[in-house]
């Protein structure tokens, strides 16, 4: 506990306001970020750090590219990543074992997402999938021929009513998602709700695609609790899935991995990603970087949640001073959710998310992403997200922003 006091209050040189590479992000960060804007618009908009990656996983692409053989892979990945990924399971997420052979390394946590939709679903089943939840989720579920069944969590607490799960299950409900820690809410879910959603999908034979990929960013005293972990019953039917975007900054390189319960499955699942024929896979150049963050970085990775752990209590308490908003405090995640009351200066009607994000972005001239349907869900309606793995100077200036845009 002292150790996490003393992480939280002190400053890091490697998350200063002088680390970020701007003029790089500027050509090199797309998806709504720095390279998609106008030169003097603030991006707090898609979830990926502001800063360059640690050294050992540069010095690992260097090597790597040195060699100057680059073969085709293993289609499950290369054996040193997935001993990696097995490792970080049960080192850092208290697995009490996982096999190589349960791994299954992929082209991105998005992609992951998709394998194991394609692999539960058959066109026509259904899909439990949180409302509001980041929107790759029904995509993955779309994409494999599933309809989607949407779960309300209330955007102000997180939270899921059990009789509203329970309610959504009918006989071609295959797939239950589950986004722990949740983007947007930035909710990490308890045991005791975890195990309502785990319960539910053995009390009715279905696969739980769970998303860990935020599991690295929780702030303390908030504890993690993987899963997987809860049981056996529940770890045989829940495929989780990881990537190296959010604790590493590795987005561009698009790679992750699927955590299948047994080889079997994994196998299944490697079937499914179409892999095996090529057509699909993760470089091997991205497994070298992500098998040295995995290897060499957790002391990187602590001192950026350290960062973020004070950047996300400045945001919380600026956010909570501007007239109209209403935000929670994210127990894990770099996004806020505030729920934003604002109204058209010239009609007086009541602004929507869209025409919120619209107004602070010409106005303000700071970009977030609207919670519209298309990125979260009907349910997200009424509030924005807004990013703050960046550094003090930029949240500063970017809330600064959104306050005057308000006020305006
Ligand atoms: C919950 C969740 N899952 C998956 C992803 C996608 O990660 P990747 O870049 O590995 O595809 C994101 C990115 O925002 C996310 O928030």
């Amino acid at each position: 506990m002292i150790a996490a006091q003393y992480l939280a209050t002190e400053p890091d040189a490697r998350f200063a306001d002088a680390a970020v590479p701007m003029s790089l992000l500027r050509e090199r960060a797309h998806n709504l970020r720095w390279a998609t804007l106008p030169p003097d618009v603030i991006a707090l908009t898609a979830a990926d750090p502001d800063f360059a990656v640690a050294a050992p996983i540069r010095e690992a692409i260097t090597d790597y590219v040195r060699g100057g053989v680059f073969s085709y892979g293993p289609p499950a990945g290369l054996p040193e990543f997935r001993q990696a990924c097995a490792r970080v399971l049960q080192r850092r997420k208290g697995w009490w074992s996982c096999e190589p052979s349960q791994i299954v390394a992929v082209d991105s946590a998005a992609a992951g997402m998709l394998h194991v939709a394609r692999f539960a679903l058959a066109p026509g089943d259904e899909a439990i999938v949180f409302d509001p939840v980041d929107f790759i989720f029904t995509s993955a579920v779309e994409a494999a021929g599933g309809v989607v069944r949407r779960l309300p969590l209330d955007p102000q607490t997180g939270r899921f009513s059990t009789e509203a799960l329970a309610g959504l299950v009918t006989a071609r409900t295959r797939l239950l998602c589950v986004c722990n820690p949740h983007n947007p809410t930035g909710r990490v879910f308890s045991a005791e709700e975890l195990r309502a959603l785990g319960d539910l999908a053995v009390a009715h034979d279905l696969w739980i695609l769970n998303d860990e990929i935020w599991s690295d960013i929780v702030f303390a005293p908030t504890h993690f609790v993987s899963l997987p972990t809860l049981g056996d019953a529940i770890a045989d039917r829940t495929i989780t899935v990881h990537g190296l975007s959010k604790t590493f900054g590795l987005a561009g390189l698009r790679v992750g991995f699927i955590a299948a319960p047994s080889a079997e499955v994994a196998r299944e699942l490697l079937a499914a990603s179409l892999a095996s024929s090529t057509m699909t896979g993760v470089s091997t150049l991205s497994q070298v970087a992500a098998t040295a963050a995995y290897s060499h970085c957790w002391d990187w990775a602590d001192g950026f949640v350290a960062h973020l752990h004070r950047q996300r209590d400045h945001a919380v308490a600026r956010l909570a001073r501007i007239p109209g908003i209403e935000v929670r405090v994210p127990e894990g995640t770099y996004v806020l959710f505030p729920k934003v009351t604002a109204r058209d200066p010239r009609t007086g009607a009541a602004m929507g998310s869209e025409a919120l994000a619209a107004h602070l972005l010409e106005r303000g001239r700071v970009a977030v992403v609207p919670g519209a349907s298309r990125w979260f869900g009907p349910g997200a309606e009424g509030h924005l997200r807004l990013v703050f793995s960046t550094s003090r100077a930029i949240l500063d200036e970017g809330l600064d922003r959104i306050a005057h845009a308000l006020a305006s």
